[in-house]
């Protein structure tokens, strides 16, 4: 990936940052968008600079709809030509069907749907941009999430704008997702919140955020595939659609 540069939203902790080190070990300069860990994210930018690659910040807090696209323009006026966005921002409010609000669902729709398709539309009018990952759930296949409403709300909407996307951005651009499980459990959260889940799954264990990684590294790497999700989930997304 030498000479290709990667835009990685909320990809200063977590899953994102482990995604950007993956990027950047395959030789991709990297601009981690972060909405509030500037401290992590400038740390992350000096570790990225270490393995040898370019890599900047760019700060934009996406529930201001107004300012999202241009973080496309403001990241390519930073790093020059980018070829790569990883839609992996996501809030993940508590929200349940007797108590939801309208407010609560627009909410979640503004940052987990309507910001990754609209940088993701507008990046897909810059010459360069080759291929979009969005990263959705595996409960958009299978189970319903009735303790996240809103947020599962918005996650199924994401993965019907990755396939709308994969169609409209055609044939310059691949636009496909990654549907993580178990993978870490919500930030302020013990491992123990995730952990008792795992012998639910058919694999019987919980993730690390590097399997998806090399999920999205597979998708930003390859040449024939789009519209696709790719369940990293250890396959909790086939027992539960068992369940009907
Ligand atoms: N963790 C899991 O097991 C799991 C399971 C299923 C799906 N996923 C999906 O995989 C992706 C990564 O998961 P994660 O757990 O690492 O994500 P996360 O920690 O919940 O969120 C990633 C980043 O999103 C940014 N963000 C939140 N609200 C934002 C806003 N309004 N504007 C801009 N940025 C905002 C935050 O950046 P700042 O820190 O800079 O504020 C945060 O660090 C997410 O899309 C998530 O939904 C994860």
């Amino acid at each position: 990936m030498a000479g290709q540069s990667a835009l990685i939203t909320g990809g200063a902790k977590r899953v994102g940052r482990e995604i950007a080190l993956a990027l950047a070990c395959a030789g991709a300069n990297i601009i981690v968008h972060y909405r509030s860990s500037s401290h992590k994210a400038e740390e992350l930018a000096d570790e990225l600079r270490g393995i040898g690659v370019n890599a900047w910040t760019i700060q934009a807090d996406f529930s201001d709809t107004a300012g999202v696209e241009s973080v496309i323009d403001r990241a390519i006026d930073l790093a020059g030509p980018v070829q790569i966005l990883i839609n992996n921002a996501s809030a993940f409010p508590l929200s349940e069907f007797e108590t939801v609000t309208f407010d609560d669902v627009v909410n979640s729709i503004t940052t987990d749907a309507w910001a990754p398709f609209a940088l993701g539309r507008r990046f897909g009018q810059t010459p360069d941009a080759k291929h979009i990952v969005n990263l959705i759930d595996t409960r958009v296949y299978g189970d319903y999430d009735w303790r996240h409403f809103a947020y599962h709300a918005a996650k199924n909407m994401l993965a019907l704008f990755t396939k709308m996307s994969a169609i409209k951005l055609a044939p310059r651009v691949a636009v496909n997702g990654v549907a993580p499980g178990l993978i870490l459990p919500p930030e302020g959260k013990p491992q123990s919140y995730i952990e008792t889940l795992k012998y639910e799954l058919p694999l019987q264990r919980i993730g690390d955020p590097k399997f998806v990684a090399e999920a999205v590294l597979y998708l930003v790497t390859s040449e024939f595939v789009t519209g696709q999700v790719i369940f990293v989930d250890g396959g909790r997304h086939i027992r539960e659609a068992g369940r009907g």
